[in-house]
């Protein structure tokens, strides 16, 4: 899915991720750990394109992201859904308009104003309702939902184009103990049983510990850890947070 070799990302002249060696096989559940300000929502943007590669080797789905033409890059963010801390969807839509706007390419602006669906669409559509439990307020704004449901239909819609990988950045960072627990489950859920790829910055180590097949950590634009979320011990979240306070997962049970 994904191979980074001695890759070097930032900003314009500023060097932000140093040396990165990061491969991502087909069916993990990744959860990035470290610092604000470490480099982790840098490494997740980097994957759709957004981030200047200084030197390295630099491979999304296949294509070379050091040189990608527009077409190719096109192709490699319809595979990749992205979940937001704050919400990608829009809050004037009810939830079915969220979930079909995220069938990019086959549903085309026009008839998503017009809400004239597929038979095919709206079959996908509960499905997606079903999975992320939303069948009850299909219709309903999103400007009426709760924190927690809104990432859900946010989960639906990244879901609808059908991605190979989802990149969630911090994606219970606003929710309570209770919402974050039925996000994360139902990214689980997609992980295990869709077999998509995920690749999440997490805030609290607990969750990341819970439900991730492997945790990376990084501290200053380095990876300071890759290992399975039982290799990591005190000592190495210690690490991994050196320079800063890290933020106690208080929320946990
Ligand atoms: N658009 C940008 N232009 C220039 N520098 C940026 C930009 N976005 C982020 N940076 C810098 O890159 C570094 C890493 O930022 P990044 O957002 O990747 O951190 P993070 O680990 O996701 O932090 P947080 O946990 O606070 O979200 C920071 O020093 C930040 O100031
Ligand atoms: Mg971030």
């Amino acid at each position: 899915m994904v191979k980074m070799k001695n890759l070097t990302l930032g900003y314009k002249k500023e060097k932000i991720l140093k040396k990165i060696d990061f491969k991502v096989s087909k069916g993990e559940f990744i959860g990035i750990i470290g610092p604000s300000g470490a480099g982790k929502s840098t490494l997740m943007f980097s994957l759709v394109g957004g981030i200047k590669v200084f030197d390295g080797e630099f491979e999304v789905l296949g294509h070379d992201m050091r040189d990608i033409k527009k077409k190719n890059l096109r192709k490699v963010r319809e595979e990749i859904g992205f979940i937001f801390q704050g919400y990608n969807i829009v809050n004037r839509l009810n939830v079915v308009d969220n979930i079909v706007s995220g069938m990019i390419s086959d549903v085309p602006v026009a008839r998503a104003i017009i809400k004239y669906y597929k038979e095919k669409e709206l079959k996908e559509v509960e499905k997606l309702l079903e999975l992320v439990n939303m069948g009850k307020h299909a219709l309903k704004r999103c400007d009426e939902l709760s924190g927690g449901q809104r990432q859900r239909v946010a989960i639906a819609r990244a879901l609808a184009s059908q991605p190979e990988i989802i990149l969630a950045d911090e994606p219970i960072s606003a929710l309570d103990q209770k919402s974050a627990k039925k996000v994360m489950d139902i990214l689980k859920k997609v992980n295990e049983e869709l077999n998509v790829t995920i690749i999440s910055n997490l805030h609290h180590i607990d969750v990341a510990k819970n439900y991730c097949t492997r945790i990376i950590g990084i501290n200053s634009g380095h990876i300071v850890f890759d290992g399975k979320s039982d290799e990591l011990t005190d000592e190495i979240i210690d690490k991994i947070y050196e320079g800063e306070k890290r933020e106690e997962s208080d929320e946990e049970e």
